[in-house]
């Protein structure tokens, strides 16, 4: 009873504030009504005009950021890895090694394939390659004219084939036509040719057994981490690599988290190539995944349009050279986005720039040996060069 005097009451005093008239007990319900009326007018107008383009305009430029900010609450985190324990000295033996991480020794190693689709990361190929070129019994590379979201690119592999003399002896290399289906699903393309990538991997003669790395060109495991793997037996059949994730270069650190890359002990007519999640085991610190790490700034335009997830260029200015120099130098991110995390607290951590890292320590050692070459790689230096020829 009190309760119902009480709100009509407050309701009067709304219609006050907004009519700016007092309503007189006796006033009647016509009088309180034309008020009521008369405030929703105005309110409505408010709205009409100013608070709807207002809310369109802020959805329109950061809609995507709203509904990623509250991904905690819409998707719940994957269910967590069991993560192996990784020890690793230099000088240790593979027996003693191997029996830390409760794994017995063979005889001699296996054989290792490292497989990939490669698109245009030239640098990072070398880098990669050179790492674990002394435990890898076969480099398997493919390559398409067509990226993942149907636009033509040369064979960038073929036409710069002398750069990775080095590598001759144990390349098998593929190339493919690109489908060229015009609004598909980026996914479909890069399923398509990841299937070819499996038939090249038999041509190349991969065995039961044998050790297949499968992880985009990026994503570089530790040479100590591949020959631990072919030397221990017991190992699981398919195991996650957790690797160290940098944005634009090793100056900037991200997180740990990085874990597609994984490691299969190969059975035919069993193992696909796949780069997704395959199995509920990892192995911790297990190497690197740099994301973005180019050397000129039209290879970032490149990847922004030719990159899976190529919805995210929402606006043609985020292609432009000069805001991309300014996005790698403060370590933001280039397509404007939120942090990909499942909790509020970790989300809100990781908002704003990555901060800058000043370790060149336990890097690829391929890098540090060509330090002025891959300099851009390296923390102090993040204005690219323009591009020459
Ligand atoms: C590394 O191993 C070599 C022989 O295998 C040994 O002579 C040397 O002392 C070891 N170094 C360290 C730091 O343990
Ligand atoms: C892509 O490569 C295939 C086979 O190598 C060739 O037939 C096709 O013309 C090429 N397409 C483009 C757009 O370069």
């Amino acid at each position: 009873m009190s309760d119902g005097y009480y709100n009509s009451k407050k309701t009067d005093d709304i219609c006050d504030d907004v009519c700016g008239q007092q309503g007189s007990k006796a006033g009647a319900t016509i009088s309180r009504l034309k008020c009521v009326l008369r405030g929703f007018d105005v309110r409505t107008l408010l709205c009409l005009f100013i608070l709807v383009p207002f809310a369109i305009f802020a959805i329109y430029l950061h809609g995507q950021k709203l509904t990623y900010f509250f991904r905690p609450l819409w998707e719940s985190p994957p269910k967590p890895f069991h993560t192996i324990p990784h020890y690793h000295t230099e000088n240790a033996t593979m027996q003693s090694l191997c029996s830390l991480h409760g794994w017995g020794v063979r005889d001699s190693p296996r054989r290792v394939y490292d497989a990939v689709l490669f698109s245009n990361e030239k640098d990072l190929l070398t880098v990669r390659w050179k790492e674990l070129y002394p435990y890898v019994t076969q480099f398997v590379l493919l390559e398409s004219n067509s990226t993942f979201t149907g636009l033509p690119k040369p064979f960038v592999f073929k036409s710069n084939k002398e750069q990775f003399s080095f590598v001759e002896e144990r390349l098998t290399y593929g190339n493919i036509g690109g489908r060229f289906r015009k609004g598909e699903n980026p996914f479909v393309e890069e399923a398509f040719q990841r299937v070819a990538l499996d038939k090249l991997l038999r041509i190349a003669g991969i065995e039961e057994d044998d050790l297949l790395i499968m992880s985009d060109v990026d994503e570089i495991p530790s040479a100590h981490t591949i020959n631990l793997l072919r030397w221990c037996d017991d190992i699981p059949p398919v195991l996650h690599l957790q690797l160290k994730n940098y944005l634009y270069s090793f100056e900037y650190y991200v997180d740990s988290k990085s874990w597609r890359a994984s490691i299969h002990r190969y059975n035919p007519g069993k193992t696909r190539y796949a780069h997704f999640r395959q199995s509920d085991v990892m192995l911790s610190d297990s190497g690197w995944h740099c994301s973005f790490c180019f050397r000129y700034i039209n290879d970032f335009v490149f990847k922004m349009k030719a990159y899976s997830h190529s919805d995210r260029v929402r606006f043609s200015h985020y292609l432009n050279p000069v805001r991309i120099q300014d996005v790698i130098c403060k370590g933001t991110d280039l397509f404007d986005m939120l942090p990909e995390e499942y909790t509020f607290k970790e989300m809100i951590g990781k908002m704003g720039p990555v901060p800058r890292s000043y370790s060149a320590v336990h890097l690829p050692s391929y890098l540090l040996e060509n330090a002025e070459k891959y300099k851009y790689l390296l923390p102090g230096n993040c204005v690219r060069e323009r591009q020459t020829g």
